[in-house]
């Protein structure tokens, strides 16, 4: 296991994985995250904690949800943002991404969000500059701030997460949400089960373990929808060459039987974008009482303000 958030003394300095998060780290976060729902929703005004602080949004892959709520969060922190976008940049021209991260470093900005294609990209930025870098997602590794704001909605939901049923259903091969809930999940010490076809579920998964959770694989959804308290649906990445066969949502969807079936106070997550229809059913989607899909949003933008603090703010 590493240690790859902290870099200097004990602050914390990049935030690139929460592989390794130490649980008083994971939990200060998550409360500090919590305090910040309240900003985050609209429903109390901002601070100026990060005034005359300026974050670099470097996303050389699509972003909607986290791009937007670390801007959000950022603003509702009373600092900037300058929004760089990897397809328009001089990358095209055979810029390293190294040499991207200093030049935008060297304009003057406090830290650095970036998301990008190759697992590992947001280390080789931090390695690349002094100011503290965040992990907005890198290919397969990790998406620490959506792990974050996923424990965090179930927190809410469920309260203390030991010994809770988690079901991880659908692409989990491809997915850097899988690989951060993981790490996060089981150093709170739930037990996690991640679901779907062999091809997208492999055995090497069990192994990504940080604390007293437990993991296991199934390849039968049915088995697990009624004693699961979370049921978090993951999108099928086509773009990363996952493929699924013609029964797949008969197999893995999240459909209208199956969440009837699960237990009263359970929850449906889903990291977005959605496929409609493949993984999940609209009517379960858009399931007011059990859907947290759009708090999973909001937390977004609370996690992101938690996260921004620390490494910022101290
Ligand atoms: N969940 C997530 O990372 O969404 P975006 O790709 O829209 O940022």
């Amino acid at each position: 296991m590493s240690t790859p958030t902290a870099r200097t003394g004990s602050r914390l300095h990049d935030f690139l994985a929460l592989d390794g998060l130490p649980r008083e780290d994971l939990t200060s976060l998550l409360d500090a995250a919590e305090a910040y729902v309240p900003i985050a929703s609209g429903k109390s005004p901002g601070v100026d904690s990060l005034a005359g602080r300026i974050v670099a949004n470097m996303f050389f892959e699509d972003s909607t949800r986290t791009r937007c709520s670390f801007t959000m969060a950022a603003k509702r922190l009373g600092g900037d943002t300058l929004e760089f976008a990897g397809s328009s940049s001089s990358l095209s021209k055979g810029e390293t991404l190294g040499d991207t991260a200093r030049n935008i470093e060297a304009t003057g900005v406090d830290a650095i969000v970036v998301r990008a294609k190759p697992s590992g990209s947001a280390k080789l930025v931090a390695e690349a500059v002094a100011c503290p870098v965040i992990n907005a997602g890198d290919g397969r590794h990790e998406h620490p701030t959506q792990g974050l704001l996923d424990i965090l909605t179930m927190r809410q939901r469920l309260g203390d997460l030991a010994g809770r049923r988690i079901a991880i259903v659908g692409d989990i091969n491809a997915s850097r949400v899988a690989r951060s809930n993981l790490h996060g999940l089981t150093t709170l010490g739930a037990h996690v089960t991640l679901i779907g076809p062999p091809a997208l579920a492999p055995s090497t998964f069990t192994q990504i373990t940080d604390g007293p959770g437990t993991v296991h694989i199934s390849n039968d959804l049915d088995e697990h929808i009624a004693g699961a308290d979370v049921v978090m649906v993951l999108r099928v990445q086509f773009e990363r060459g996952s493929g699924v066969s013609s029964d797949y949502h008969n197999l893995y969807g999240m459909t209208v039987e199956r969440a009837a079936r699960m237990k009263s106070g359970a929850i449906v997550m889903h990291p977005g974008p959605m496929n409609r229809g493949l993984e999940i059913d609209s009517a379960v989607a858009d399931d007011p009482e059990r859907s947290v899909i759009l708090q999973q949003t909001t937390n977004g933008v609370a996690a992101r303000m938690a996260v921004l603090s620390a490494v910022l703010a101290g």
